[in-house]
């Protein structure tokens, strides 16, 4: 019977891609997809180290992955458990202290050695003690020498719609809150040709936008084939016009800092660029972006989004903030309120400050108590929801350009994604998956907004003339 593998990602979007491509690794061992943990030969927990909450869950579900594993050996199965991503990298020796059900623990620049890792932890069942206890669990948290990227298989055949592709990993940029630099490493640039036959390859096999990931996507020099340097405004304009059929492209998550000229230019010039941009900022106070060491100020912040603007009016966006952390004052606060005020943002996460062990902002001393967070945070949520819902309503009667992706939960309908990430659902023949469509904003519901049909026309999407492509709304 054939092996079958259960991911549980949690995390940002590198670990969705990530999972994807250790999946991509262990089918070429024979391992087909589990419905369930219970009925996985082999599981991985692909964890997130990002704040406490993200990592304390890991250790939860070791302990029910314990319990499914002790019930398929009553049937004469048995389970490998793996831990990866960025709770491996930063504490697997713990993981194996803690947890010694755990037969491999990796990091993130490890996933090409999964086949000789799955080998060794399989031998080591043979060296079990008397209690059932595994061998010692192999640990690989290595920042190796090699990049994964040149060793892991090319994607599957089978792709969603939107898919993810890491053009960079790693980040040099070293917050004072963030473990990130530590659990990813430092900063690295997949080479352009790389990128390019990724890309074709996720087109081939059914994706119409492709997201670009990186930690910071837009810190991206990936070595073009000539041997200069390309940025990422660069590279975007090389998949538009190299790549056939990719309808969208998008990119995230990027820093101010690294916002340049040219790539904000790009938002002008290539039409696959859709008008969306995630850019966290983190706080409006400059002495609070100062002890986070995030290298920009608010002003900055102010001038970007003007330029972006500028070069794309319908541009709408989304951002990050952190309440609370060592030091913010109320004046620092209210700072962060009126940026929020002043740009107007279509979606934003936030989070109250967390402590991560190891970073320096874990040693400063002025630390904000959790309750004046937890009151900050909720101003600062009810104005951020109160701009997206304002943002959503004023799609309502709008014609969007909306790509179809998947069936949606009623008959006969699909669900597609605005410019702006909106789930809108239509009536539509299950052909038009794949195909950006101009729709009618009817109404928003609390996730998603209905839309119907209005192009009867056959529309160019593309711009380029030398690939046009239509789609036939
Ligand atoms: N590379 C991105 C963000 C990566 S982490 C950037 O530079 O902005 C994703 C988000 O998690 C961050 O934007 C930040 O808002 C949040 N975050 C990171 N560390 C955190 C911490 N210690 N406490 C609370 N939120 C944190
Ligand atoms: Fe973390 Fe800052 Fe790097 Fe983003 S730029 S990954 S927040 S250290
Ligand atoms: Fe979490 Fe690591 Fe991503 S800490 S947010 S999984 S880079």
């Amino acid at each position: 019977m054939a092996k079958k593998l259960y991911i549980k990602t949690y995390g940002c979007q590198m670990n969705v891609y990530d999972s994807a491509r250790m999946a991509d690794v262990l089918a070429s061992l024979g391992y087909g997809t589990a419905e369930t943990p219970a009925d996985a030969d082999m599981v991985i927990l692909n964890t997130c180290h990002i704040r406490e909450k993200a990592s304390e869950k890991v250790f939860s579900e070791l302990g029910r992955l314990r319990q499914a594993r002790a019930e398929r050996k009553q049937t004469g199965a048995d389970m490998i458990i793996a831990v990866a991503g960025c709770v491996a990298q930063a504490e697997g020796a713990e993981i194996l202290r803690r947890a010694p059900d755990v037969d491999i623990v990796l990091g993130p620049q490890t996933y090409h050695r999964l086949p000789e890792m799955v080998a060794r932890a399989t031998r080591a069942r043979g060296a079990k003690d008397g209690n059932g206890r595994r061998g010692a669990g192999v640990l690989d948290t290595d920042f190796p020498p090699e990049s994964k990227f040149d060793h892991l298989p090319a994607p599957s055949a089978d792709q969603a719609v939107s898919a993810f592709l890491a053009v960079q990993e790693g980040c040099d940029k070293f917050c004072t809150f963030c473990v990130v630099p530590y659990t990813r490493g430092a900063e690295f640039s997949r080479p352009v040709t790389q990128v390019i036959q990724e890309a074709r390859a996720l087109v081939a096999a059914g994706a119409r936008e492709i997201n670009l990931l990186g930690q910071n996507v837009n810190a991206y020099h990936g070595e073009a084939p000539d041997g200069s340097e390309w940025g990422l405004g660069r590279l975007v304009r090389h998949l538009a016009d190299s790549v056939d059929g990719l309808l969208r492209i998008r990119y995230t998550t990027s820093h101010p800092r690294d916002m340049d000229d040219d790539l904000i230019a790009a938002h002008a010039e290539v039409p696959q660029l859709m008008p969306f941009l995630h850019l966290p900022v983190q706080s409006g106070s400059d002495r609070v972006l100062e002890a986070m060491n995030r290298q920009h100020t608010a002003r900055l912040y102010y001038e970007i989004v003007d330029r972006l603007r500028a070069a794309r009016p319908d541009m709408a966006l989304s951002s990050d903030f952190i309440v609370g952390f060592p030091g913010e004052s109320e004046t620092d606060f209210a700072a962060t309120m009126k940026l929020v005020e002043d740009i107007g943002f279509a979606q934003a996460y936030s989070f109250n400050y967390s402590i991560r062990p190891g970073t320096p902002g874990a040693a400063m001393e002025n630390q904000v108590p959790e309750a004046v967070k937890d009151e900050r945070l909720q101003r600062l949520q009810a104005v951020l929801n109160a701009q997206q819902v304002e943002f959503n309503r004023a799609m309502i009667g709008r014609v969007l350009p909306v790509l179809l992706e998947k069936p949606g939960k009623r008959p006969g309908q699909l669900v597609g994604r605005s410019p702006y990430l909106q789930a809108v659902h239509v009536m539509a023949d299950p052909s038009g998956i794949g195909r950006v469509v101009d729709l009618h904003i009817d109404d928003i519901g609390h996730f998603s907004m209905s839309g119907s049909r209005v192009a009867p026309e056959p529309r160019v999407i593309r711009s380029n003339p030398a690939s046009l492509q239509e789609a036939v709304a």
